[in-house]
Formats: C-alpha cells, structure tokens, sequence
C-alpha cells in the first residue's frame, strides 16, 4: 500500500522569525521535485512568518508542542486552538527531549494526541528507547507502553492523519545513527502495534519516521526500508542545503 512519505525537520530551540523566513525562501525552490511531504517543525514564535513564507511552496509549517486544555491558568503554554489560528497544521508530541527535560507522561502525551486530533492538527508521536533500555532488552515492552499509552481512547476513525516517529534517544543528537536494519526492527515492531491498537487497515497507513542523526549520507539506505515512511530530523535540519538533500533522497 501507497504510504503518504514525510521528511520533517525539527528546529528545537533555534532561528529567530526572520531567520525562519530566510530559511524557507532558501529551502523552497531545492524541494519542489520531491516526492516527500516537507514539513518543519519550528518555535512558537515563528509560526506566523513561517506560515506566510510557505504559502504557495511544497513546506508545511507545524509547532513542537501543545497543551491539552484550550485555554486556562498554564503560563507558558500554547493550546491548539492558537496554533491553528497562526496556520500550523501539524503539531511533535511526546518527543524525548519533553519526556526527559520536562517530564511528560505518556498519559499527559495521550491528552496532547486526542486534543490534536480533535483540532485538525496532525499529531506526530515521538517514541524510541534510551541506550539502557536497548541494552537491558526492553526496547520492545517499552515502545508497547508508549504506543499503547500515548494512542490510548482514540478510535480508529480518528487517526487518519496520525504520524508516528520512532527515535531511538541514544541516537539523537550523538551521531551515532541506528542500522538501517535496527531501525527497520523497530518500525516493523511499532507497525504491529499500530496493528493491534487500531486495525491493519489503518496500521498500514499510519507513516512511521525515523529519527536520530538522520543526515544526507546515511538517509538513503534507510529509507529503502520497508516500514520507514521518511524522517525527523534535527541537527541536519538546521541548513536548508543539508536538507534538501535529506528531503531529495525520500
Ligand atoms: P538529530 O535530532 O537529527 O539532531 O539527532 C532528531 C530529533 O531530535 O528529532
């Protein structure tokens, strides 16, 4: 089956808005070939320019977060309401750096999802191991926990617009990428999940991205694998040369 293919890149806490602007003026005419949907994933407050900058190009604009309430007493937060309302059309939740930094549950995550979902903001959901889980063999009971958790109370006629990304934690921001074959593993293994929690139909449907030091030399032998629908990218996401490169090779 046809899977709709997604290369993201994930900015974290970098580029101002106008940077953003001049990133996207950059980026646009590289990517017009690609058979990838372009999406990037950029701070709050560059939303707005970002948005406007992306009209009439094949990059979609999204946010790194989201509350799960639409609006109250949570200074700091933004609600999806908003998001939409400044053009975001797609929202990474539950990435490892929240889990970690700031203590997302998945249940808190599970709250992010359902809201996204509800608001017409495609929700991508981060998953994948530390290196002591890999090592101590729990990769798999704990992405079953984070699939089965984060997707909890969803029914199967929401989610046609769910992404997925698996990223391994120990290899982000390390260089030291999964094996094209390790990383199939995974994906392979977050595919039956999807299968069990929702039905195959819509498991195979579901994009599936791996993340973690993604860069132009490694991207290509990843993505020929079977259930690796495309990649979250952060550090080589920051040039739109690398890039476009990643992006060009989906
Ligand atoms: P990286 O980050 O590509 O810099 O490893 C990936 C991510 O955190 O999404």
């Amino acid at each position: 089956m046809e899977r709709k293919q997604v290369v993201c890149g994930n900015w974290k806490m970098h580029k101002t808005s106008q940077e953003a602007v001049d990133y996207i003026n950059r980026l646009a005419p590289l990517v017009t070939a690609s058979k990838s949907n372009v999406l990037l994933s950029v701070p709050f407050t560059s939303i707005t320019k970002a948005v406007s900058a992306a009209q009439n190009t094949k990059i979609t604009i999204g946010a790194q977060n989201v509350h799960p309430e639409l609006e109250g007493a949570f200074t700091g937060e933004i609600s999806s309401i908003m998001l939409r309302a400044e053009g975001a059309d797609f929202v990474v939740i539950g990435h490892s750096e929240r889990r970690q930094l700031f203590k997302e549950t998945d249940e808190f995550i599970n709250k992010k999802v359902i809201r996204s979902l509800e608001d017409d903001l495609i929700p991508i959901l981060c998953v994948g191991e530390t290196a002591k889980q890999r090592k101590e063999n729990q990769t798999e009971k704990l992405l079953q926990d984070q699939i089965e958790k984060g997707l909890k109370n969803i029914p199967e006629s929401g989610v046609q617009d769910l992404i997925i990304a698996y990223e391994p934690v120990w290899a982000i921001g390390t260089g030291h990428v999964a094996t094209p074959e390790m990383a199939q593993e995974a994906h392979a293994f977050i595919r039956k999940l999807l299968t069990s929690v929702f039905s195959k139909k819509v498991a195979q449907k579901i994009p599936i991205l791996y993340g973690g030091s993604v860069k132009p030399d490694n991207f290509k032998k990843i993505i020929e694998q079977k259930d690796i629908d495309g990649a979250l990218v952060g550090g080589a996401s920051l040039e739109p040369e690398a890039f476009a490169q990643i992006v060009n090779l989906g």
